[in-house]
C-alpha cells in the first residue's frame, strides 16, 4: 500500500464582481431558497487554490487559471521550511515573495502553509537534538516569517499533520522532531508564537485524513477538536480547522460524521475551511468522463455535508489543472492513466468539478 505521504484578509477577500453577480441573479430567479435561508445559503465562499512556483513561473496559463478562478491563493511549497531555510543563518523568501506579490498585484487573499510541519525541513532542522535548540529555532522561524507577512498573509496553517495517522487520546500526535523534542508543547508554541507576532491573523490547525466513513476518520476528528479545545483552554489563540480534503474516490464521506465535526467546531467557536482539495482517483475506472463525474459528486458531496451545517471561510484546491498535481507521483495509476484529481483538466478545460466549486463561489449553494 503506498504509504500516504502527509500527505488574505478572508473577510477581504471578497467574492470576484462576477461571482456577486451570479449571487444576485441567483436570489433574483429564485434559485436561492426561501428570504431567511437566502441569509445564510447565499453567502458566497471564497474559493482558492496553492500556486506551485515551478508551474507559476514556466506557464503562463497557469497564472491566468489563479486570476480567473481564485479568491485566495497560498504558496504551495515555498513558506515550508524547505523552501525558506535550507540554510540555517538565512531566510530565502524569493519563492514566497513572488507568489504573495501576484495575489496582492491580483486582490486575491493569501494563507500561509505552513509554519509548523514535521515534513519539508532541511537538513540542519532534521538534526537538532536539544529541546532549548528546537524551542529556539521554532519561535525565531515563526517570529520572522509572521512578522514579514503580518497584515498581508490573513491566514496560516500555523500546524500542519500533527496528527498521528490512528490517534488515541494517550498517543494524539505524529512522530516528528517537534513532538521527540517539546513533546505536545510544540502546537502551543507555535499558536502563542504565531498570535503574539500577528494578533490579526487567523490561525488554523490543518490536517487531513478527517472525511472518510473509517474509525480512524472520526479518531482524528476527536483529537483536531481536542487540540484546540487544549489551546482554547491555555487562553492561545486557535481560530479554525483545515480540512485538508484530499479525498479517496472510491471511499464515499462519512456525512452524518463529518457534520458532527461542523456541530462541534461551532460549539467551540471555532471555523472551518477547506484548505487542500482535490480527488485521488486511482482506484477509479480509466474513462475520463466517468471519474470526472464521480470526482464532481464526490466533491459535491462532502461540500454539501459541511455548508448544510457550517460555511467553510474559504474552498482551496490543492492546485488547479491537472497538468500539476503530487497525485500523479503519489497515487500512480495501475494503467499509467494521468490522474484526474482537479477542476480544470490538462489544457485547462473546465471540469464538472468547477462548475460545483463555482455554485458555492457565487453563493448558490
Ligand atoms: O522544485 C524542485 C525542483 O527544482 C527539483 O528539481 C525537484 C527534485 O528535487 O524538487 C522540486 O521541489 C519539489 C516540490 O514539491 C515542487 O514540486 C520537492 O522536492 C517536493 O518535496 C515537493 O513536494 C511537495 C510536498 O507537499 C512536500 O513539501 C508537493 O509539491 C506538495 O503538493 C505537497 O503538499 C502537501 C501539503 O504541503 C500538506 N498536505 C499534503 C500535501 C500533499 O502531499
Amino acid at each position: 500500500m503506498i504509504e500516504r505521504h502527509s500527505q488574505t484578509d478572508w473577510n477581504e477577500a471578497q467574492p470576484t464582481r462576477r461571482a456577486l453577480l451570479r449571487a444576485a441573479a441567483g436570489v433574483a430567479a429564485g434559485t436561492v431558497a426561501g428570504a431567511g435561508h437566502a441569509a445564510v445559503a447565499s453567502a458566497p465562499i471564497p474559493l482558492g487554490s496553492a500556486a506551485e512556483i515551478g508551474a507559476f513561473r514556466a506557464d503562463s496559463r497557469y497564472r491566468a487559471a489563479l486570476k480567473r478562478h481564485c479568491d485566495v491563493v497560498v504558496p504551495m511549497n515555498d513558506l515550508k521550511w524547505e523552501a525558506l531555510r535550507q540554510d540555517r543563518s538565512r531566510f530565502d523568501f524569493s519563492g514566497a515573495d513572488e507568489i504573495v506579490a501576484f495575489a496582492e498585484a491580483n486582490r486575491k487573499a493569501l494563507r500561509g502553509h505552513a509554519l509548523l510541519w514535521g515534513e519539508a525541513l532541511p537538513a540542519w532542522a532534521k538534526a537538532m537534538t536539544t529541546r532549548a535548540e528546537a524551542e529556539r529555532e521554532l519561535i525565531r522561524h515563526i517570529e520572522v516569517v509572521v512578522d514579514r507577512y503580518k497584515g498581508r498573509i490573513a491566514t496560516w496553517d500555523v500546524v500542519n499533520e500533527a496528527i498521528r495517522w490512528e490517534p488515541s487520546p494517550r498517543q494524539p500526535y505524529r512522530d516528528t522532531i517537534w513532538q521527540r523534542l517539546l513533546g505536545p508543547e510544540h502546537v502551543e508554541i507555535a499558536f502563542r508564537t504565531a498570535a503574539r507576532v500577528d494578533p490579526k491573523a487567523r490561525l488554523v490547525l490543518n490536517d487531513y485524513h478527517f472525511e472518510e466513513p473509517v474509525a480512524d476518520a472520526a479518531a482524528r476528528r476527536r483529537i483536531a477538536l481536542d487540540i484546540c479545545r487544549r489551546l482554547k483552554d491555555k487562553g492561545i489563540p486557535v481560530h479554525g480547522i483545515g480540512m485538508q480534503a484530499h479525498l479517496y474516490a472510491e471511499k464515499g464521506i462519512d456525512v452524518d460524521g463529518v457534520q458532527r465535526f461542523m456541530r462541534e467546531l461551532d460549539d467551540l467557536n471555532l471555523d472551518v475551511e477547506i484548505t487542500e482539495l482535490d480527488v485521488i482517483d486511482w482506484k477509479m475506472p480509466a474513462d475520463s468522463g466517468k471519474r470526472d463525474a464521480a470526482a464532481a459528486a464526490l466533491v459535491s458531496t462532502f461540500l454539501e455535508a459541511v455548508v448544510a451545517v457550517k460555511r467553510p471561510k474559504a474552498i482551496v484546491t490543492w492546485g488547479l489543472t491537472d497538468r500539476y498535481s503530487w497525485i500523479h507521483e503519489t497515487f500512480p495509476r495501475r494503467d499509467s492513466a494521468r490522474a484526474r484529481p482537479l477542476p480544470l483538466d490538462a489544457d485547462y478545460r473546465a471540469k464538472p468539478m468547477l462548475a460545483v466549486l463555482e455554485r458555492y463561489r457565487a453563493g448558490l449553494s
